[in-house]
């Protein structure tokens, strides 16, 4: 499973490539906003620096024509960049005039499986499947993507299944369990995936033991 970092702030994708947990980056308005009033080509041109692998930019238009003239202008940031598309007719109209001229879409707001079947037709490269935004309405994220993995084996669809809205290891954990192709988290979810108390606490005593009899 490729980790993917959904973020877009420079110095946690520099830490997660650092670590080679950044195959990936997911940005989307909200991200970008946190990160104050930057320019945003060269802020994803900063990103596509940093991270080899895909390096998703959103579109803001709400109409096909404004997302294709977005997405013509952002994927020649640089190579690596993907469009991503609102999962609405318009982003799906959009999502496949772009994938006959080349250009990689990942289909965004995905909450249903059927929605998920529209994206792979389309032609998106990727899907992204909204897991803790259900949790947060009191449905299962997991069953989404695990319906959506499911289906896509079914055919020799191209889309790759990118979980995202996670917000814990446990999603993360689950997700590699289910088979999805990538998983995009929050740097803090990468940070919370290497703790363990009693890794701490025993590499505390190795320590203490290692000084105790008088090493250094
Ligand atoms: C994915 O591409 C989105 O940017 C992201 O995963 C949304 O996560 P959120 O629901 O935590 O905002």
């Amino acid at each position: 499973m490729k980790f993917f970092l959904d973020t877009a702030n420079l110095e946690e994708i520099r830490e997660a490539a650092t670590l080679g947990l950044a195959d990936g980056v997911t940005t989307n308005p909200t991200l970008i906003s946190k990160e104050g009033n930057v320019d945003f080509k060269q802020h994803i041109a900063a990103i596509c620096e940093i991270v080899q692998g895909p390096v998703s930019a959103e579109c803001t238009s709400e109409d096909t024509d404004g997302m294709l003239r977005e997405g013509r202008e952002y994927s020649k940031i640089a190579p690596n960049v993907v469009i991503k598309c609102p999962l609405t007719m318009n982003g799906l109209k959009a999502t496949r005039i772009l994938d006959s001229e080349g250009i990689k879409v990942n289909v965004t707001l995905c909450f249903s499986p059927a929605q998920a079947i529209l994206a792979a037709k389309a032609g998106a490269s990727f899907i992204s499947p909204f897991m803790g935004r259900l949790d947060d309405i009191g449905e299962n994220g997991l069953n989404l993507v695990s319906d959506i993995v499911e289906i896509y084996r079914n055919y020799n669809w191209k889309t790759q299944v990118l979980a995202a809205s996670i917000r814990s290891p446990v999603h993360v954990i689950e997700v590699a369990r289910i088979g999805a192709d990538i998983a995009t988290m929050p740097f803090k979810v990468v940070q919370q995936l290497f703790q363990h108390p009693l890794t701490d606490k025993g590499q505390a005593q190795f320590l203490a033991d290692w000084r105790k009899s008088g090493h250094k």
